[in-house]
């Protein structure tokens, strides 16, 4: 049995876990995941300096929660991961000291992990998972990302949002519904109780140079402005405002968007499972709509627990165990930190001279 000890601060949760892999069964022992949800809510979205800050305070206290609940003594942990790239950077680095400190002192070898490749692990700790290659859809706050997955965790990015991300719209719009933050649960609680025939919000499209439209891109700030342009006419008139109305119409056509892209392009590139993941991973319409329309088609969707699509260190720590069956086995203690990486670039993060 493979014991990884994982850290990820790349946002605003502090999270630390212990998971371990033994044939191919990945188990959780431990996730403590410190939310600062509360702590950025007054400002409608995470504070960069004050995320920083609060890992710094929360850091010690989850770490040692995580070991005791895990029953694993730091002496028996194999590895020590953590998330070093895309993130917050001032968040990031507070994750990484604290892992390649624990790494230098108890001579464990450290891995830095991508934090989409960590998204897109947190299915491993599904009953079963699809053998690669595969497509991930991954929609969280930051990403909006189609990803061609190989057996050796080669990854190509076949689609993407061009503005905001699916989370990000989220977000956007329960602000501008005045629901609490983040968006995402808040629009998806009160979307329940609404009318998603309602109104017709436009389901933004990239335009091709050659001609026509991208296939497999995204974008969604248009959507959120159709949003306020609507909130605003609404406003005008003095009418009352269909909050749940609002709220399922955009939940619907962002998630029909998603669905339609993501099927068409595992279909074109000849994929027959569909793996999704990330905080948006967790809406209940999306995760219907792409079951039912994937299957029209005879594709296999893989959903990312509930409880792990949204930030965790445990996602992170199953990356680590993926990547412990191919060498090389760890990072450079000289990898550093970076707010932005390619996903399709991840295997360089264990060369022996890293990128960053
Ligand atoms: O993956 P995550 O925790 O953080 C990033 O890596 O960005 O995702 C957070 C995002 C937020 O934008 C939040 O509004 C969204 O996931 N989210 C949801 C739901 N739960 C979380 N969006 C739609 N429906 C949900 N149920
Ligand atoms: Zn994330």
């Amino acid at each position: 049995m493979i014991k990884v000890l994982a850290i990820e601060t790349s946002c605003d949760e502090t999270s630390v876990s212990v998971v371990s892999n033994s044939d191919d069964i990945y188990k959780i022992h431990s996730n403590i995941v410190a939310s600062q949800i509360k702590d950025h809510s007054r400002w409608g979205g995470v504070v960069p300096e004050l995320a920083a800050r609060k890992h710094l305070e929360l850091i010690p206290f989850v770490l040692e929660q995580a070991l005791e609940e895990s029953k694993i003594s730091i002496d028996e942990i194999d590895v020590i991961a953590s998330t070093v790239t895309p993130g917050l950077v001032g968040c990031l680095r507070i994750g990484s000291i604290t892992a390649r400190s624990l790494c230098s002192l108890h001579s464990k070898p450290f891995m830095g992990i991508h934090h989409l490749e960590g998204h897109l692990s947190s299915i491993l700790f599904s009953k079963n998972f699809p053998k690669p290659p595969f497509l991930t859809l991954l929609v969280s706050g930051g990403h909006t990302e189609l990803i061609k997955v190989g057996e050796r965790r080669e990854m190509q990015r076949l689609g993407r949002s061009y503005d905001d991300a699916a989370g990000e719209a989220f977000d956007k719009v329960g602000r501008l519904l005045g629901l609490s933050y983040p968006g995402g649960p808040a629009i998806a609680k009160i979307a329940k109780k609404g009318n998603a025939s309602k109104f017709k919000l436009p389901r933004c499209k990239i335009s091709d140079k050659e001609g026509g439209f991208l296939k497999y891109d995204f974008s969604f700030s248009g959507l959120k402005t159709a949003v306020l342009r609507l909130v605003e006419k609404i406003n005008l008139n003095g009418d009352e405002m269909p909050i749940p109305d609002i709220a399922a119409s955009f939940e619907r056509v962002v998630a029909e968007v998603l669905v339609e892209r993501t099927v068409k392009c595992a279909i074109d590139h000849g994929l027959d499972n569909i793996v999704v993941v990330g905080g948006v991973a967790a809406n209940n319409t999306l995760r219907k709509m792409m079951i039912g329309e994937a299957s029209k088609k005879s594709i296999k969707v893989y959903l990312a627990p509930l409880n792990l699509c949204t930030d965790n260190a445990a996602m992170i720590g199953a990356a680590a165990l993926f990547r412990l069956k191919f060498a090389p086995h760890e990072s450079s203690l000289k990898l550093g930190i970076s707010g932005r990486f390619p996903i399709d670039q991840a295997n360089t993060l264990y060369e022996k001279n890293p990128p960053f």
